[in-house]
């Protein structure tokens, strides 16, 4: 008998597809990564990300509310710092009232249920656009590492429900596992980005930020990109800190190490479809090259498909739209 296998039967029309389906995209999937600036009612497009804006806390606290009811349940938070708030300590990243903490006391207030997790790094912070204390052009480690703890349990103290260190220092995690415990803030959980990579991917977040580095690169700390086993490296060092959740980043041009770190590690995996690959999207779509929506959630899905429990991405407001109807 020839062919031996018709694999097309499964295939045949929508309904047998529908049931033999592998991977199911749905909003309880996405986090959103929100941008936050200083002042009232404002709100400015970033130019290389359309759709995505810096947002005043107010419009910021509206927009949190329209995501909860399309079903979103996260939101990673990154503030626009002002550059006389700018040192080479960070110490702003533990004002209490800082922009930050007071975006996690009002997002918690307005929508109690929303998980809200603030980026802990000194980027946003530093003259240096640096994720760490600079000291004779070099990233300093351990002193950066006591500043990730302080700026944690600053968030803890706001309310945070996770905080998520983006900086890719070595030790932070148990450091601000270690802090949170003996803070009390036994509930407060981890999301680390564990194999983060040095991507020309990030360009428009930090144009969203201004927080592109001063000099050099962040070579010193983030990944290679050539790298593969480095990542589960960094992802088991991660979950035996304490990790709660570990993140790949970027997400679509590494989709080999989502399947890889979700193979060895029992945690959650988190991935972030980084500024970089949105732009894409958008621009080509832009151009009448690529069919937006369906480019958009095929992306989604192979993130999924790969091995990601949680995706963190520009697109959740629209995918979410999408899906819900
Ligand atoms: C910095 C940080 C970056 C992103 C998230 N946190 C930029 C960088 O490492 O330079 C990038 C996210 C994106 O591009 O969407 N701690």
């Amino acid at each position: 008998m020839y062919p031996i296998h018709r694999n097309r039967r499964l295939r045949t029309n929508d309904s047998i597809r529908s049931l033999v389906r592998e991977t199911i995209l749905t909003t309880n999937d996405f986090m959103f990564p929100m941008f936050i600036c200083k002042g009232t009612n404002t709100q400015i497009e970033i130019p290389s990300m359309p759709g995505i804006y810096r947002r005043s806390l107010d419009l910021t606290v509206k927009e949190v509310q329209e995501l909860w009811k399309l079903g979103i349940k996260a939101v990673n938070l990154y503030v626009k710092v002002s550059d006389n708030l700018k040192d080479n300590t960070g110490k702003e990243a533990w004002n209490k009232d800082g922009l930050m903490q007071q975006a996690i006391r009002a997002i918690k207030a307005a929508v109690p249920e929303m998980i809200v997790m603030p980026d802990v790094a000194l980027d946003p912070y530093s003259i240096y656009g640096h994720d760490g204390i600079v000291e004779n052009g070099q990233i300093i480690n351990d002193a950066t590492v006591d500043a990730l703890v302080r700026m944690s349990i600053s968030h803890a103290e706001a309310g945070a429900d996770f905080v998520a260190p983006s900086d890719m220092m070595d030790g932070r995690v148990f450091a601000i596992r270690k802090g949170l415990e003996e803070n009390n803030f036994h509930n407060v959980g981890i999301m680390s980005y564990a194999a983060k990579y040095a991507s020309s991917h990030y360009g428009p977040f930090r144009d969203a930020l201004d927080s592109a580095p001063g000099f050099g690169d962040k070579k010193t700390y983030q990944m290679d990109f050539c790298n593969r086993t480095e990542a589960i490296k960094e992802a088991l060092h991660d979950v035996e800190e304490g990790a709660d959740i570990v993140m790949v980043k970027p997400g679509i041009a590494y989709l080999d190490i989502v399947r890889e770190v979700r193979n060895a590690v029992h945690v959650p995996v988190a991935v972030y479809n980084v500024s970089g690959e949105y732009a894409m999207v958008k621009a080509a779509a832009e151009k009448g090259w690529i069919d937006h929506d369906k480019v958009m959630i095929e992306q989604l899905t192979s993130i999924k498909r790969a091995g990601a429990d949680i995706i963190s991405t520009y697109f959740a407001k629209e995918a979410a739209i999408l899906l819900n109807k």
